[in-house]
């Protein structure tokens, strides 16, 4: 009784926050600016926080968990719930248990690699894992990485990153998988499993809507909201996540902005209702860095641990021991708000628990490594104390690495078979522009790979998503070699200054074949890079690419155009000169970019990376942008107003050419397809599945479809198969929607069966009345091709 009472006081509390006097005044004073409804983008109280359940595989774990948490103090629970701020060896660290031994969770960034130490490797970003379309390649990149980041003592690795390419110059953009939410869910799934497979927890990450960085939040910016309806959120946003739950993530990381008003970390409807009521998620949610913007409201709304620790960045208290820490949110604030009735005791119960179940099921309490490296230096002391052990964890991940990065190279015009190159074809080679040489003050020269303003290879984006370089192989380097190994007295004259365009002029006319590399880079909003606050200001190449591109080709017929880019880029004056015969876009290969490069020009690798987002012909195509300015509201608004359609969707929807479509990239081979065959299994029990992740049939496969793909041409690769459906009309979802791909490898006329099974989710549509996933009945369209326009077979079943 007394327990309900409070509990419903606590949630007036947090009901006055969610709809604070700021949004209160927003809808009085400013009614519908621009003409967006944001007065209707008010998130609901979700109360109370379900406890941890143990279903499905979490069962042993959370016996485990539930038994180990069941003696400890409250000063103990605390202690796991919040960080101890920046001062530890790991960017997030929880309190010990003395009394039981346990020193406590080291968690590190980054999705592509361990951050802050030395000795690890720089794997492709996920934009890249992405466009190989390889599931098993995305695989074995989580098992390297988990790998590392259990050698380095990691328990929690913060990685992957889910949000989607909403608006193309969003500038962490790249640390995720692109524009779909097929292709992200899968690409999350692989990931996860990977990491996980090492005994490392995975984070999925940012939940949610976070898909900007202007306005994010956090680092004293003011967070905006992410205005997303209910079914957008479903079928978008929130799918990456589901499938992540559904792979057993064992965290989950709210992010910087506000959903609906309302700041992610005390977002009860997102926190509560989408994650541990509806995806049944049976983790921990652990903060942003410095995310968290209330004690009270926050453990109501189901967070269940604040990282780094503290109120804010520049508060610099001891916070040594979390349990006691005044300059928390939680820390000492958590002990009394429990102690005066504002938070149950059993919420931090559970909040703990959900954290050891993650650490159970991991087996984190066999034989884990402490943290060996610090991410306050890479030297060996700090403070006169021992900082670093050096642990070497590279092992031979360069070969992964470098595969990847040729894996996910994109090729997006190959005049005349221009390429493969015969290294030792023509005795004269120029290559031009800073892109394709080495980084002045060397790989880590920049904070968090910020780039130099004077150029240098792009190989990674910028902020807390990058780790450090072992070495970088730029392009210059391993053309040289390969070039030189066939034949030695091959002249490679480089022009790397990127507006000497008289030298560059001088050169392109005089060599056999010019090769021109340009960029285009981003990322977090912490780190302002040539006047782009993390996002990009612009769609089109850095230090002059495009003006350097014309320049090679007026003076050059044979220039090849290799790009390394963030996402996509404006290629309208460039793509089609005639002297321009090939486009090779790379996107961010990591560490071997150079190795990965060449093995594709040399023809070691047949490409076979495909676009993992459109390339529009203009920015203003795109259907949404970032936000860049404060309207004159109190809490800057970003209205998902596009709906369901965002990329290629929108393209389709809207009927746009897009210069290279979704999905897109050649092959030096061709590929026929044939043989499309469409197969039901049950779908009895097909409505009204409800929308756990453990819902019966929800995750139950529906239709086999299945094609056969064969070799026609003369070179031996994978060729990327895609099946996209069209829904019944009456469904109201955008024209095609990709529900399935393989990458089969196929030798000269050889040919294959491919089969993709889609569940009865794929054929679902999110009911927001019911508040469950259904499927319409009605004619389903399905396309098969090698893109999301090259569709080269189809057919249709009806349900
Ligand atoms: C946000 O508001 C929209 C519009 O009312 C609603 O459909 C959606 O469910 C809300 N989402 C959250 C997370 O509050
Ligand atoms: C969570 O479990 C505890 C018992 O451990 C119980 O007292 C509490 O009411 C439960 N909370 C909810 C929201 O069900
Ligand atoms: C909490 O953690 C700190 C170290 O972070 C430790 O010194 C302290 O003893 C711990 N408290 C308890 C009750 O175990
Ligand atoms: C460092 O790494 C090694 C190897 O992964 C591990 O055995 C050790 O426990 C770690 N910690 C320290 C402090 O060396
Ligand atoms: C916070 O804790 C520090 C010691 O860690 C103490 O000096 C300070 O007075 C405390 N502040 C408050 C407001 O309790
Ligand atoms: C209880 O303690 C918390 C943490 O100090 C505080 O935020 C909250 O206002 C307190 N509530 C009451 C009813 O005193
Ligand atoms: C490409 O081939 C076409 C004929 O197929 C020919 O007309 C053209 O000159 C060739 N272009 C180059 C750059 O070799
Ligand atoms: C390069 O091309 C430009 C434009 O066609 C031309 O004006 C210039 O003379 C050429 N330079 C050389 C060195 O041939
Ligand atoms: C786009 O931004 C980049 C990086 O700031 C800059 O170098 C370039 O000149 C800009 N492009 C245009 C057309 O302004
Ligand atoms: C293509 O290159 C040739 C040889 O350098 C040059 O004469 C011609 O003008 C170039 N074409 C264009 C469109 O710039
Ligand atoms: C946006 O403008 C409003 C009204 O002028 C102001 O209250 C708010 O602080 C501004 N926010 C940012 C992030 O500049």
């Amino acid at each position: 009784m007394l327990k309900t009472t409070l509990l419903l006081a606590s949630a007036t509390a947090l009901a006055l926050a969610s709809t604070s006097p700021d949004v209160v005044e927003l809808n009085i004073q400013n009614g519908e600016p621009d003409g967006a409804p944001y007065a209707d983008y008010v998130s609901p109280l979700v109360l109370p926080s379900r406890n941890i359940s143990g279903e499905g595989d979490w069962k042993e774990a959370v016996a485990k968990a539930k038994a180990y948490v069941a003696d400890l103090t409250l000063l103990e629970l605390v202690n796991i719930t919040t960080g101890q701020g920046l001062f530890g060896r790991c960017i997030g660290q929880t309190g010990e248990i003395t009394r039981k031994g346990f020193r406590g969770i080291c968690l590190e960034d980054s999705p592509l690699g361990v951050r802050h130490a030395d000795l690890v490797s720089v794997f492709p970003a996920g934009i890249n894992a992405a466009a190989t379309w390889d599931k098993d390649l995305i695989r074995k990149r989580g098992e390297a990485m988990g790998a590392e980041f259990r050698g380095k003592g990691v328990n929690v690795a913060l990685s992957p990153m889910m949000n989607l390419g909403r608006a193309p110059a969003a500038g962490r953009g790249w640390e995720g998988f692109g524009g779909d939410p097929f292709l992200t869910g899968v690409a999350a799934v692989e990931t996860i499993k990977g990491i996980q497979s090492q005994g490392v927890i995975a984070t999925a990450k940012h939940f949610i809507g976070n898909e900007q960085e202007h306005f994010r939040g956090g680092s004293g910016s003011q967070a905006a909201s992410s205005d997303i309806n209910d079914r957008t959120m479903h079928e978008l946003y929130l799918w990456p996540f589901a499938e992540s739950v559904r792979a057993g993530v064992g965290a989950i990381m709210p992010s910087y902005n506000r959903i609906n008003q309302t700041h992610a970390c005390e977002n009860s409807k997102v926190l509560n209702g989408l994650g541990k009521e509806e995806l049944s998620f049976e983790g921990f949610y652990m903060s942003d860095w410095g995310a968290m913007v209330s004690g009270v409201n926050s453990a109501l709304a189901g967070m269940d641990m604040n990282m780094p620790g503290f109120t804010a960045y520049g508060v610099v208290d001891d916070q040594s021991d979390p349990s006691k820490s005044n300059s928390s949110y939680w820390g000492a604030e958590l002990v009394k708000a429990v102690n005066n009735g504002s938070v149950p005791r059993s919420r931090v119960e559970d909040m703990v628990t959900r954290t050891f179940a993650a650490y159970f099921k991991m087996g984190q309490d066999k034989d884990y490594p402490a943290p060996n490296y610090s991410q306050l230096t890479t030297a060996t002391y700090y403070n006169g104390e021992l900082a670093n052990e050096h642990v070497n964890v590279q092992a031979d991940h360069y070969k992964i690495i470098r595969e990847i990065g040729a894996a996910s190279i994109v090729l997006l015009k190959n005049k005349n078979q221009t390429l493969p190159l015969d290294p030792s074809s023509g005795n004269r080679w120029g290559i031009f522009g800073s892109d394709a040489g080495p980084l002045l003050n060397g790989p880590n020269g920049g904070a968090d790979r910020t780039p130099p303003l004077e150029g240098g290879t792009l190989a990674v984006g910028w902020g807390s998503g990058t780790s450090n370089y072992p070495y970088l192989v730029d392009p210059l380097q391993a053309l040289q070699r390969e070039i030189s190994a066939a034949n030695p007295i091959a002249g490679v004259e480089g022009v790397l200054k990127d507006w000497d365009y008289e030298a560059v002029a001088n050169v392109a006319s005089v060599v056999d074949r010019c090769l021109v590399f340009a960029n285009s880079a981003s990322g977090e909003q912490y780190i302002t890079v040539d006047g782009n606050e993390g996002d990009r200001n612009n769609l089109t190449l850095w230090h002059g690419g495009e003006t350097l591109i014309k320049n090679v080709a007026a003076n050059c017929s044979d220039t090849i155009v290799v790009l390394h880019t963030v996402g996509p880029v404006e290629m309208e004056k460039f793509y089609d000169h005639e002297n321009i015969t090939a486009i090779v876009y790379a996107g961010l290969p990591g560490q071997e970019t150079g190795n990965s490069l060449v093995d594709v020009l040399f023809g070691k690798v047949n490409p076979s990376g495909r676009l993992p987002y459109t390339i529009g012909k203009k920015r203003s195509d795109y259907p949404a942008d970032v936000i860049y300015t404060n309207s004159s509201i109190e809490v800057p608004q970003i209205p998902y107003t596009e709906e369901l359609q965002i990329d290629y969707r929108w393209f389709d929807a809207k009927n746009i050419t897009p210069r290279y479509e979704f999905g897109f990239g050649l092959s030096y081979s061709t590929f026929s397809y044939s043989s499309l065959g469409v197969k039901s299994t049950d779908l009895k029990k097909r409505n009204n599945e409800g929308s756990s992740v453990h819902s019966l049939g929800l995750y139950d496969d529906a239709y086999t479809i299945s094609f056969d793909v064969k070799n026609s041409g003369g070179v031996e690769g994978h060729e990327v198969s895609q099946v996209y459906l069209g829904f019944p009309e009456s469904a109201g979802e955008p024209p095609k929607v990709l529900r399935g791909f393989e990458r089969t490898w196929l030798k000269k006329g050889a040919s294959s069966t491919v089969s993709v099974k889609i569940n009865k989710k794929g054929l679902s549509v999110w009911n927001v009345v019911k508040q469950a996933w259904e499927v319409p009945s009605g004619e389903f369209k399905v396309y098969v091709g090698a893109s999301s326009r090259d569709i080269r077979l189809s057919d249709s079943f009806t349900v």
